[in-house]
């Protein structure tokens, strides 16, 4: 009899707490998705790692378990989600200015590497949130191709071409220079097609052409430098890694000294050797036959839509 006293209260127990947790649940506002104004556009590799580790709570993206939903848990959720995308949203990744991009990306990068983000809390319920070395070396990889890499420490450099100081010319008498390593980068791809990855930098004249439209034709003093790597080892998420450097192309421009070719003067160094291509100066005219495939674009290909 007694027993069955207690028990009776425990379920009247129960049933007060499932209801007063249910009303609690009702009256507070849920957690929603923001439409996105911008998303995070860098390389597919370094998407997907953010996406998986961070949009939870830094993005207009998260994704709920109707568990996170349920109060008080949920109030916890909220806060935690709402001062995330104050402090990075990757979802108004466009409402940044490049260095902003740039600086941003570099403070989460860094975050990671001591073990700050994600957040632990997160991780003991998403492991898999948890980032690999090789992870992290694709963010590092990324940042090298946003940053000055000049600037940055050599030893931390993983995009390596980079022989300095040289004296290579190409036979049409360009010289090979490194100052694009503190460029501007136009665009990045990390398409591996051809088995190759390439970043095209711009001199400070190209990247004003770009964002001024005025590429018909191209000011006198742009240069455009792409430089190619091989593709390296792939790992289990289909990651690939940069392998050997393979080439860097120059275009400059200066339309009396590289008539022949419509203004653009052409030279391609390969290997970290750096050995200049072609015979001799009739290479650069099989250079700008393909080029001129991009013609309505003054002959380059990649001019990025966007560029701040
Ligand atoms: C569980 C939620 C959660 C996850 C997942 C998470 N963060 Fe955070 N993050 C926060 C919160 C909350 C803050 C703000 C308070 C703080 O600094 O702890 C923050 C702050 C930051 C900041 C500081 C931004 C600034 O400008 O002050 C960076 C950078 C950052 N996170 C990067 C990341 C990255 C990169 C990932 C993924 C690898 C990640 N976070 C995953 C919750 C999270
Ligand atoms: C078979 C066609 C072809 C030939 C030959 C060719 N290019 Fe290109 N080049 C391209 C294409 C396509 C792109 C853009 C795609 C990419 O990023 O690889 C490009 C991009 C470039 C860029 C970056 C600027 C831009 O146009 O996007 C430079 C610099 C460049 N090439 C230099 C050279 C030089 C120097 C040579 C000769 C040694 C050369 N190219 C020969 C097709 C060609």
């Amino acid at each position: 009899m007694y027993f069955f006293v207690e028990k009776k209260r425990v379920v009247v127990i129960l049933l007060i707490s499932v209801v007063a947790v249910w009303i609690l649940t009702a009256l507070t506002p849920p957690l929603t998705n923001p439409p996105s104004t911008g998303e995070f556009d860098g390389p597919d590799s370094v998407q997907r790692i953010f996406k998986h580790a961070c949009y939870d709570c830094h993005s207009n993206n998260t994704k709920l378990e109707w568990y996170h939903q349920v109060a008080p848990l949920s109030w916890k959720i909220s806060s935690d989600v709402l001062e995330a995308r104050r402090h990075l949203n990757f979802s108004h990744w466009d409402s940044l200015s490049a260095a902003d991009q740039r600086s941003k990306v570099w403070y989460a990068v860094n975050m990671i590497e001591q073990g700050k983000m994600p957040r632990r809390d997160y991780t003991l319920l998403h492991p898999s949130a948890k980032l690999s070395e090789r992870e992290l070396k694709v963010l590092k990889n990324y940042i090298v191709t946003i940053t000055n890499v000049s600037s940055a420490q050599p030893k931390k450099q993983m995009l390596k071409p980079v022989v300095v100081h040289t004296s290579k010319e190409s036979p049409n008498g360009i010289q090979y220079f490194s100052d694009y390593l503190t460029w501007k980068v136009i665009v990045a791809t990390n398409r591996f097609d051809n088995g190759t990855m390439r970043i095209i930098y711009g001199n400070d004249i190209a990247v004003k052409a770009i964002q001024e439209g005025n590429i018909n034709p191209w000011p006198n003093g742009a240069v455009i430098v792409k430089v190619v790597w091989d593709e390296g080892e792939q790992d289990e998420d289909g990651n690939i890694y940069p392998g050997d450097f393979n080439n860097v192309q120059f275009m400059i421009r200066d339309d009396e000294r590289f008539k022949r070719t419509e203004g653009w003067g052409f030279a391609r160094f390969n290997t970290s050797q750096l050995i200049p291509y072609g015979k001799d100066v009739s290479f650069e005219v099989d250079c700008m036959n393909c080029h001129r495939l991009a013609s309505a674009n003054g002959f380059v290909f990649d001019i990025p839509t966007k560029m701040q």
